[in-house]
């Protein structure tokens, strides 16, 4: 696997390989990778011909510090990870990179950026947008993959490729679980044991409102959901919401597509989940 910690270097050596026919797929990660994040880079690696990963914790779409921070940064294992799995570059800049100094950036992301996770995290998609279209802007992918479980990123992600009009195809690739339902995360680590038990309300609510969807109206099956994780102990819950997959509106009994998404505080763990109840 190739390194890059230069946006340039990157940037020369892709455009060869570019010239020399090759389709370039790209997988955008803060690290402290897991079987997620590999699950995208398999997907890169079987529709495109050439995959770069980028590990890079951006600190514009952190608006607590302090989660900014403890985010895991494990980049010994992370390169272990990617080269046992075929990776053929990765880029790994550092802040002084990407950033040259205090940039603006808006995009205009409507109701996108005021719901859900929006709401919970100011700023969050602003600094999401700023860095995705810098890291397009150096990689040039043809095709990007992003996971499900990050379904309102994805959402925002494909606004902007239509706002900006940009060249490249996003792929939203699906939640991976461990066994016993909780959705893959980097923030898991940060699970004490018992947080961990209790965490598997948020898979075990999401898939009973699947199970049940057609037996009862969306406000009374939401509110049972809600309270299902309200009398979890440990867990402090922020939004349950069944939502309009395409928009995050409100869903109706007759919206085609139906996504339920959770996001909740185990501990002190913030966590987000999600299902889709009708594609
Ligand atoms: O999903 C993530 O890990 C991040 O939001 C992303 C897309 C890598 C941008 O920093």
């Amino acid at each position: 696997m190739k390194i890059f910690d230069n946006k340039q270097n990157l940037s020369n050596y892709l455009n060869e390989l570019r010239n020399n026919g090759k389709s370039i797929g790209f997988v955008p990660t803060m690290g402290a990778l897991h079987q997620g994040h590999l699950s995208l880079l398999a997907q890169s690696q079987q529709q495109t011909d050439v995959s770069v990963c980028s590990i890079f914790v951006n600190p514009t779409q952190f608006n607590d510090p302090k989660d900014l921070e403890k985010y895991p940064r494990p980049i010994e294992s992370d390169i272990q990870k990617l080269e046992q799995a075929g990776c053929d570059i990765l880029f790994n800049p550092e802040v002084n990179e990407m950033y040259a100094g205090n940039e603006q950036w808006h995009l205009d992301l409507d109701e996108l950026e005021a719901l859900l996770e929006g709401k919970f995290r100011p700023g969050h998609y602003q600094g999401v947008t700023q860095v995705v279209f810098k890291l397009f802007d150096i990689v040039k992918p043809d095709m990007a993959f992003f996971g499900q479980k990050d379904y309102q990123q994805v959402l925002v992600i494909q606004k902007m490729i239509d706002l900006l009009h940009l060249p490249v195809k996003l792929v939203m690739c699906p939640i991976l679980r461990e066994t016993d339902g909780l959705a893959m995360s980097s923030r898991n680590i940060h699970l004490s044991a018992d947080d961990r038990k209790h965490a598997l309300v948020l898979s075990r609510t999401l898939n009973w409102l699947k199970q049940n969807f057609d037996l009862s109206q969306i406000a009374s099956l939401t509110k049972q959901c809600e309270d299902f994780i309200k009398a979890e102990p440990g867990v402090q819950l922020e939004y349950f919401e069944v939502a309009n997959g395409k928009n995050l509106r409100n869903a109706d009994q007759g919206s085609k597509q139906i996504v339920a998404l959770v996001a909740a505080k185990v501990g002190n763990t913030r966590l987000i989940d999600n299902m889709i109840i009708r594609d």
